[in-house]
């Protein structure tokens, strides 16, 4: 990390570590919300970004629910995708090649219906050029434990990372889901299985009615609720997780603007993803970035990270 002068104005360093992994500035695109990255050549710089996160990729491909499969609500949306993707296979032999030409790492979000998928997807991807680092989503539910959520169980989410982390060639991030009620049991069940770092939150479960039908709005009933509605939530998770687990932590949920993502780094987080707010404004990751430089010349910081985790508390003020 240097500490650069220019014209006698801080430049201040972008650059943040999520373990092994540096990043040029601490945004990321987060999965299922910004393709393949390739999708949004021509509306922003993609090398302005530090790490994209592409769509979440099974074993085999998936076409995900039938329609209507998106419903905007007040201040977010719900989706019910239903992980429709194009496989890892097709995956690597289509869409890697253009992702290891950026100049930016790429993470590649797995997601499993059982520990025998999730390690056959993470033995395909090793070895592949420009895979930086793995996510795995464990919100995905265990078809052979009744289809409960990997997630909302510590012991089975251990078991996931477990298996991933002995197969990746590359650091291994967890994504945690909110439906639980107690997310640091689950953060720290992860950590202890080995995870390189923690992402947070995933989608928050919810459904929506249409009045004149009286049906759901969802073909799939319930979907998962994102965007700035969920953003106070994910806020109060990542501060939560950060202050039990010493690998890093990386906020997600309801990010908009640099001063979003500035509150989730003071809470904790060393890195963020920006989900939704790609749907409203396709640039918006590009201008968080720059938000985040400005705020911190404004604050005369050398570097980004002295920010991560400055939560001033009340009784730290005195
Ligand atoms: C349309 C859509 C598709 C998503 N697909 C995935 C996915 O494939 N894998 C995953 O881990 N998360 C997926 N997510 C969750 C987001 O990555 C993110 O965790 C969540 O939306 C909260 O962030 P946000 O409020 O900034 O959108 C998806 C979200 C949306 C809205």
């Amino acid at each position: 990390m240097e500490d650069m002068r220019k014209n006698g104005v801080q430049v201040p360093d972008l650059g943040v570590n999520i373990g092994s992994l540096q990043l040029a500035n601490p945004v990321m695109t987060a999965s299922g919300t910004f393709g393949y990255a390739r999708e949004f050549e021509n509306l922003m710089n993609l090398q302005s970004l530090g790490a994209v996160i592409v769509k979440g990729i099974s074993l085999h491909p998936r076409e995900g629910n039938p329609p209507p499969r998106i419903v905007e609500t007040a201040c977010g949306m719900l989706n019910a995708i239903g992980l429709q993707n194009v496989g890892v296979d097709r995956f690597i032999s289509e869409k890697m090649k253009y992702l290891a030409a950026l100049k930016v790492p790429v993470i590649v979000n797995i997601l499993g219906d059982s520990l025998a998928e999730y390690q056959e997807i993470t033995e395909r991807l090793a070895g592949v050029p420009g895979v930086s680092g793995i996510e795995v989503n464990i919100s995905c539910p265990n078809v052979k434990k009744g289809g409960v959520a990997f997630g909302t169980d510590p012991a089975m989410a251990a078991a996931v990372t477990d298996t991933v982390k002995k197969k990746a060639d590359v650091p291994v991030m967890v994504k945690l889901s909110p439906n639980v009620s107690d997310v640091t049991l689950i953060a720290r069940a992860v950590e202890e299985a080995g995870a390189d770092s923690i992402s947070l939150i995933n989608t928050l479960i919810g459904m929506a009615i249409d009045l004149q039908t009286r049906r759901p709005v969802l073909a799939n009933v319930i979907g998962g609720l994102s965007g700035p509605a969920i953003k106070p939530v994910a806020l109060r998770m990542v501060y939560q997780v950060a202050k039990v687990v010493s690998i890093p932590v990386i906020g997600i949920g309801g990010i908009q603007t640099a001063e979003d993502a500035l509150e989730f780094m003071l809470a904790g987080a060393t890195a963020v993803q920006i989900g939704t707010a790609n749907f409203v404004n396709p640039g918006v990751s590009e201008e968080v970035v720059e938000g985040i430089r400005a705020y911190a010349v404004n604050q005369n910081l050398s570097s980004i990270s002295s920010l991560i985790g400055g939560l001033q508390l009340p009784g730290q003020l005195l």
